[in-house]
């Protein structure tokens, strides 16, 4: 180990901030404007944590107001592009004009605090200043990933009770237009009372609940409504183990503070940083560090709509240096893909400008963090391992500022104000080098209000496997200096791309084909997105093991749950292995894929289903080999 004299300085100011902590919170809120301050920093009604109870904000002003009125109207809050040549730079002024007479528009057509607005746009300034629009008014948005499709919109407006939804025509990749618009139209929902649609190429028509965003809308201030710090900012939803994805809730008060608190103790960013987070909104990152915590902060980012490699794998490294990106952000997916590619396509730009290299949503193998440190970096730059949740709102684990010792594959220590714990089944705290599971033992700003309409699910999710600790469903080891490695996933949660799916969503997909019977999804290791789904299909009587099936399937999931979900294989059998009691043992199919000893079976119906899927899964791979 290196001698590092700022570790002890940070393990100093972690421990104060745990011993006071609603004094360390209280103190750290300041860091945005509040119309009026909280009457009490912490309301715990556990599992119900409440942040800076009575204190009043609006996020559009935090983002943009107080910052037009604090000499920063000029700088530049997003460099936009996109692969099809289209550009965009917009100063704070300028997104606080557009936001204001957006929001203006908005509450002419009725939204209102206490709506929820679904938003499903694609990574351009437009989808921002709908998000801050909404927020403006006092409403909550939903933002949807342009990647998922008609099923998974449905369900969230059911569920969140939209009023409004803001779409665009469509959006880009790899070349192609991706049309968003005829998904919408698709929907047919009695809630929905108006589609606010972006025309990108001048051939949209109104139409009853279609309308227009309108063009060249004139300047019109919008008073910002002023809400309590616990007023739902926004709802996203994610993928759990069970069934229908789950509606995150998050306040406004506590998701402000700890979402710019935690981007700067994380990056160290500052008024200098050209802020690159390659997140698309409809994700968790994209909320809290492209939009929220940047904004804040008053940083200056840069963004871009299209794919990473596309026309050709020069395109990132092409946008370091043009835009000069001080920091940059980014997951484990990305960087495995592009270390398969010539070095050449890297060498050829001048990544100097980097001072900091970010990792995101999944684990980070070591051998990915030594390319990523060396190839990108030069090995200059820290790299900060975040890791986090929905659920969390931002950063809970990173080597704060980069400033200790890095270690590759190690999220590091807990930021300050996080109380972080490696446990075992009892929730007894497990020696150094010894897997259990991660757990937070303190409430921390960023936290979740909750799971939308559902406080049971909520407690028995994350607060009922150990008694008053979170449990974020993740494996976790403790390395001697205390530094966290993150190991994946405890439950059935699937990471493709370290996009979050549910083994029970994909599944109900599948079964939703008339021919299938049966159906069990489990996650295995790929080389590039971290996990990609196998499935085990059962047919019903009659049907024949056809080929073509394979197909049928794939294209269901990708209707129903959206083209995030990519399957490595599908095979066909007669029986799928079950405890006693009927539950389907994916952890007997996972072992068979990746190979491990099957461990206990005694639960196990018949013991002969087993036998025929390894059969099965041997003679695919030797047809594939
Ligand atoms: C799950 C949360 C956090 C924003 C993006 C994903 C995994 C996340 C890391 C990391 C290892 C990580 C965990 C977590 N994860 N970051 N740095 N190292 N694993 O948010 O979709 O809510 O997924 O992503 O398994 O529980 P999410």
């Amino acid at each position: 180990m290196y001698y590092y004299p700022y570790v002890n300085r940070y393990l100093e100011f972690y421990k104060y901030s745990i011993e006071n902590l609603e004094n360390f919170w209280a103190f750290q809120a300041s860091i945005i404007p509040w119309f009026k301050s909280w009457d009490k920093v912490l309301e715990s009604n556990h599992p119900f944590y409440r942040w800076f109870v009575g204190g009043y904000l609006n996020a559009s002003y935090v983002c943009l107001d107080h910052h037009v009125e604090n000499n920063k109207k000029d700088k530049v809050a997003y460099y936009w592009e996109n692969e099809v040549g289209e550009k965009e730079i917009i100063s704070y002024y300028e997104l606080y004009t557009r936001v204001n007479s957006f929001s203006k528009f908005l509450k002419d057509l009725g939204v209102q605090k206490g709506d929820v607005v679904l938003i499903y746009m694609p990574l351009i300034v437009d989808a921002i200043v709908a998000m801050l629009s909404v927020v403006r008014l006092g409403a909550t948005h939903n933002v949807v990933f342009s990647g998922f499709s008609k099923n998974s919109i449905v369900d969230r407006i059911e569920d969140s009770n939209a009023k409004f939804i803001i779409t665009a025509t469509h959006t880009y990749r790899r070349g192609k237009k991706v049309d968003l618009l005829s998904t919408i139209k698709e929907i047919d929902s009695q809630s929905v009372q108006k589609v606010v649609v972006l025309d990108r190429e001048g051939n949209f028509v109104e139409d009853g609940k279609f309308v227009k965003w309108p063009e060249n809308l004139e300047f019109a201030y919008t008073e910002p409504v002023p809400v309590e710090s616990t007023h739902p900012l926004f709802v996203l939803y994610t993928s759990g183990t069970t069934g229908k994805p789950k509606g995150i809730v998050h306040s406004t008060g506590g998701y402000l503070v700890y979402v710019a608190c935690t981007l700067r103790w994380a990056f160290n960013v500052g008024d200098d940083s050209i802020w690159w987070c390659t997140a698309d909104i409809g994700w968790i990152t994209g909320h809290s560090y492209v939009v929220y915590a940047p904004l804040a902060l008053g940083l200056t980012s840069f963004i871009y709509e299209g794919a990473p490699d596309y026309p050709d794998p020069s395109k990132w490294w092409s946008l370091i240096e043009k835009h000069r990106i001080t920091e940059f952000f980014t997951s484990p997916t990305a960087i495995r893909m592009f270390m398969k590619y010539d070095l050449e396509f890297i060498r050829k730009h001048d990544l100097n400008s980097l001072r900091m290299l970010g990792s995101v949503g999944e684990p980070i193998n070591p051998e990915v963090w030594e390319w990523y440190y060396k190839n990108i970096g030069k090995s200059k730059c820290p790299i900060i391992d975040t890791w986090w949740q929905t659920e969390t709102g931002g950063f809970m684990i990173a080597p704060f500022m980069g400033i200790i010792p890095l270690r590759p594959g190690f999220a590091s220590l807990p930021l300050p104000g996080i109380l972080a714990d490696v446990v075992d089944e009892n929730g007894n705290s497990l020696p150094p080098n010894t897997k259990g599971y991660l757990v937070i033992k303190a409430p921390w700003p960023g936290m979740m209000m909750g799971i939308l309409n559902d406080d049971e699910k909520y407690k028995q999710t994350y607060w009922s496997k150990f008694d008053g600790m979170y449990y974020p469903g993740d494996y976790a080891i403790r390395g001697e200096e205390g530094y966290f490695q993150l190991l994946g996933r405890a439950d059935e949660v699937i990471k493709i791309a370290g996009h979050r799916l549910g083994t029970t969503e994909i599944e109900s997909a599948i079964l939703e084909n008339d021919f299938v019977a049966e159906a069990a999804v489990v996650g295995v290791p790929d080389e590039v997105r971290g996990e990609t789904v196998a499935a085990f299909v059962t047919l019903k009587q009659g049907i024949n093991k056809d080929e073509s099936l394979k197909q049928l399937i794939i294209s269901k999931v990708r209707e129903i749950v959206g083209p995030v979900v990519v399957f490595s294989s599908i095979f066909f059998v007669d029986k799928l292995p079950k405890t006693r009691s009927g539950k389907i043992m994916r952890r007997l199919l996972k072992s068979i894929i990746i190979g491990k000893e099957l461990g206990d079976v005694t639960t196990l119906e018949e013991e002969a289903s087993v036998e025929e899927i390894k059969k099965a899964y041997e003679e695919v791979k030797q047809s594939i080999s």
